[in-house]
Order: C-alpha cells, then sequence, then structure tokens
C-alpha cells in the first residue's frame, strides 16, 4: 500500500537506532498479514472462542471504564480497542504497523471516541501523567524479556498516578507441567519463532516499581474442544483458571498492576 510505506518511512525517522531492525521485523511481518490477520486468527470457531474468553477476562477486570482515557498499546486490527470503545471509553489504539491500524479503522463507526497512533511502544509519544489505564493483549509473546522492560517503563510513564496496566503473558508454568509438547510442535516442528512466555518470578522483576494487584489465567490444553460440545462447560471451566494453583497450568495469564499514587 503506496500510502502506508510512506507514512513508514517517515515513522522510522523517529526510530532510535536501537530499535530499527526489531521494528521493522514486526512491521514487515504484520503489513504483510494486515489484511488477513482478523481472519487467520478470529473467524473459526476456534478463534472466536479464543477471542471471547480474552474479552470476558480483560472485561472482568476493567469493569466501568465510560469516560476513562485508555492506552492500547500493540492494538493491531483493534478487536480489545473497539471493545473498550463501545463500552464509552475514550481509546488511542497505537501500533507500530501502520497497515494493522488501518485494517482497525475500518471496524470502528464514526462516533466512537478513539485515535489511532502509528508508533513504537518503547518511545510512546504522549506526556507522563495521561492515562487512566493500558492494556496490552496477545504482544508479550512476541518480543524478549528485556525489551518488555523497556514497554512496561514507557507504559508507566504515561500512566496517571494510580492508573493501572492490563497486560497478557504466556504462561511459562505450564510448560513445565503440560505445554512443553505445544511449544515444541510450535517451534521445533513448525518452525515458528520461539514465543516468550513468563514465570512467576518474572512478573515480579517486570513489575518490580509497580504493585500488582490480580493475576488471571486464561485457556486450557484442550478447551477449544470441550467448547465444540458446550460453549457455557468451556467457559466455566475456563474460570478455574483463576483459582490458584490451576492458574498456573493455564496457557496466558493476565496481570493487573497500579502505578503508586506518590
Ligand atoms: C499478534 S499482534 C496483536 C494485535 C492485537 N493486540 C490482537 O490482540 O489481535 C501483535 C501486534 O504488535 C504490534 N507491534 C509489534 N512491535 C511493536 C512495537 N514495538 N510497538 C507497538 N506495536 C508493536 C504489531 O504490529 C502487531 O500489530
Amino acid at each position: 500500500m503506496a500510502n502506508s510505506k510512506k507514512k513508514d518511512v517517515n515513522f522510522y525517522r523517529r526510530v532510535p537506532r536501537k530499535y530499527k531492525n526489531i521494528i521493522e521485523k514486526s512491521v514487515i511481518r504484520y503489513s504483510e498479514e494486515a489484511d488477513q490477520y482478523d481472519n487467520h486468527r478470529f473467524i473459526s470457531e476456534k478463534g472466536k472462542f479464543f477471542h471471547e474468553i480474552d474479552m470476558e477476562a480483560f472485561f472482568s477486570i476493567l469493569g466501568d471504564i465510560s469516560g476513562k482515557r485508555i492506552l492500547d498499546v500493540a492494538a493491531g486490527t483493534g478487536r480489545l480497542s473497539l471493545e473498550l470503545a463501545k463500552k464509552g471509553a475514550q481509546v488511542i489504539a497505537l501500533d507500530v504497523t501502520y497497515d494493522m491500524l488501518l485494517e482497525a479503522k475500518k471496524k470502528f463507526s464514526p462516533g466512537m471516541n478513539i485515535f489511532f497512533c502509528n508508533a513504537d511502544g518503547r518511545k510512546l509519544p504522549f506526556k507522563d501523567n495521561s492515562f487512566d489505564v493500558i492494556t496490552c493483549i496477545r504482544f508479550t509473546h512476541l518480543v524478549s524479556k528485556e525489551d518488555m522492560i523497556d514497554f512496561i517503563s514507557e507504559m508507566k510513564r504515561v500512566l496517571k498516578p494510580g492508573g493501572y496496566v492490563i497486560i497478557q503473558f504466556g504462561n511459562k508454568t505450564r510448560e513445565i507441567f503440560i505445554g512443553f509438547l505445544e511449544e515444541f510442535l510450535h517451534s521445533v516442528i513448525k518452525k515458528e519463532y520461539k514465543r516468550t512466555t513468563y514465570y512467576p518470578k518474572d512478573y515480579r522483576y517486570l513489575f518490580k516499581d509497580m504493585k500488582i494487584v490480580r493475576k488471571i489465567g486464561i485457556g486450557f490444553t484442550g478447551l477449544e474442544l470441550v467448547a465444540r460440545l458446550s460453549k457455557s462447560l468451556a467457559m466455566n471451566i475456563n474460570l478455574i483458571g483463576r483459582i490458584f494453583p490451576f492458574m498456573y497450568l493455564t496457557k496466558k495469564i493476565i496481570i493487573q498492576a497500579y502505578k503508586n499514587d506518590h
């Protein structure tokens, strides 16, 4: 898309040199896939189910967000941003890939309170203390733990005191028990990229300057098969992931962490 390439070039000029390589890879990958991104992931019954349990978990934490200023980092084609805007929040959907945001824009109706921002999550173009809430879904598996420190410190900077982040992570604890076969299939057999996943100690380190108040586990191996038989049964089994110690068997963990008031 000629227009988007021009935008991307301008955008790259503002990106610090040390990040250019990593960003380029992501932008190339997601620019190529943007118009098929949703079809590949969220159109099948399995995809719709995963989207549904993601949304249920995020909104069980978010509660009433009407009028809140929310930044959705790595918003992609806007599946979470859209739901946030529908519930009355003022949303900024931010993503490094312009073409993903173009796809997101198609989904929003003119009256919705949403802005799109083509930027790197490690260099947010906002003033300190600007947002009530920051969300980030289906992203952390793509970057290294070291990079994630930079993302979180930027989120913390633009978050208002007393505001909070909700971020989804891949759960490494589960790999020890049951997930190792899936990871092996993913990275060795299918030769796809290695996903970054997290142990509880990693969260403590990442959020050492913030206050973790909630952890929610989402998705068990094979849950999509149960959903084929009964969606409501699968949704109920999924809720077991909120109970300790079952959380450590789930595929993903969502962390809610506050920026201190002082
Ligand atoms: C797997 S997609 C997830 C999109 C969306 N959150 C979802 O749940 O469908 C990952 C997104 O991260 C974006 N991304 C990658 N690196 C980024 C960065 N440094 N800053 C902001 N967004 C980035 C990609 O462009 C892509 O849209």
